[in-house]
């Protein structure tokens, strides 16, 4: 029995879509199981109907510029939760998935970051991000926490769904062309994770520890918002004609530097779990075509593959 949490977010709804599809029994919680409240951890694991034998921690304060202003609850979140889920991993005897970002590195590197390559945060997120994968390993060594960033998908705030949004209302939009990473489908990222879970069931056991996974190939979110662009437009996602202008991070000042290079090297999780990864323009364009299917459709699911 796996227990999700975080069921609610952009990556926690997606993975709950997946599980049911699977038939994988699972049970999900959001916020009213407070991860920063070991009690309550503990007491919704002891009223579960039958034994979680896995963990995913899809929970988190994601908002990265309001974190800097707001360290304590995203401390909270970030650093104590993950620990207090781990603990309770350890506790019940489950395995622990847990989920963090590229955000741990500074971005000046010019070859894809590995594992065990230094981190070096540079804002709230990343730091208390970097803290909670700590805290993890510390609390519950059978534990895997897998790296991932430029999340989007169907059920939350994100890059994809806001270049859409924009494209229909302006005449003209400037993304940064100075920031290089690869967008991940959470529709890719969550069928890594309930691969590792089958993995362990046919003898293919990942070693526990940190393992990095986004869709494959790099670019700008320039770039990327010109492919959304012309996708879009003969998708009829996008129904008038906008100009998509580069322009550089200094145009857009925000709280929070991002980093300017946050491209993950995935050979480990290739190697470990012999899967292929699909390139981040061939999801895109199954992503958008699935988007212009039929929005809204629950039984689209995003998983007709
Ligand atoms: N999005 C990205 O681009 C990106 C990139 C790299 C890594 N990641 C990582 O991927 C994971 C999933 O991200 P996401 O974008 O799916 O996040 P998300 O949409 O913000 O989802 C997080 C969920 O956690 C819930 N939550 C908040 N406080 C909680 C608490 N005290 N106890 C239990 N649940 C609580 C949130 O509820 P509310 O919505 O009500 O607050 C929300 O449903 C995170 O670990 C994130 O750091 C994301």
């Amino acid at each position: 029995m796996i227990w999700l949490i975080g069921n609610k977010g952009m990556l926690g709804t997606e993975l709950s879509l997946l599980l049911e599809k699977n038939g994988m029994a699972f049970t999900g919680s959001d916020r009213e199981v407070d991860i920063a409240n070991p009690a309550a951890l503990k007491d919704f694991a002891e009223k579960a109907v039958r034994p979680f034998t896995w963990i995913i921690n899809c929970a988190a304060y994601t908002a990265v510029d309001k974190a800097e202003d707001d360290a304590e609850t995203c401390r909270r979140l970030n650093v104590d939760g993950p620990g207090n889920i781990a603990a309770c991993a350890k506790d019940i005897g489950a395995r622990l998935i847990h989920i963090s970002t590229d955000y741990v590195f500074d971005g000046t590197n010019t070859r894809p970051y590995r594992e065990d390559d230094p981190t070096n945060p540079t804002g709230v997120y990343g730091l208390t991000k970097r803290d909670g994968e700590l805290a993890v390993l510390e609390h519950n060594p059978r534990s895997y926490i897998i790296r991932t960033a430029w999340l989007y998908g169907k059920h939350g705030n994100n890059f994809v769904a806001t270049m859409l949004r924009l494209m229909n209302e302006r005449d003209e939009i400037k993304v940064v062309d100075d920031q290089r990473g690869s967008p991940t489908w959470a529709g890719d990222l969550v069928e890594l994770l309930t691969g590792i879970i089958k993995a362990e069931h046919r003898d293919r056991k990942l070693p526990y520890g940190i393992y990095h996974y986004t869709n494959r190939g790099n670019i700008t979110w320039f770039d990327f918002a010109r492919e959304i662009y012309e996708d879009g437009r003969r998708l009829g996602l996008v129904t008038k004609d906008c100009g998509v202008k580069p322009c550089t991070s200094a145009e857009y000042p925000a709280k929070v530097k991002r980093p300017a290079y946050s491209v993950l090297d995935k050979t480990k999780i290739q190697a470990a779990l012999g899967i292929d990864i699909p390139t981040w323009d061939e999801t895109l364009i199954k992503y958008l075509r699935l988007l212009a299917q039929g929005q809204g459709l629950r039984e689209n699911l995003l998983y007709s593959k």
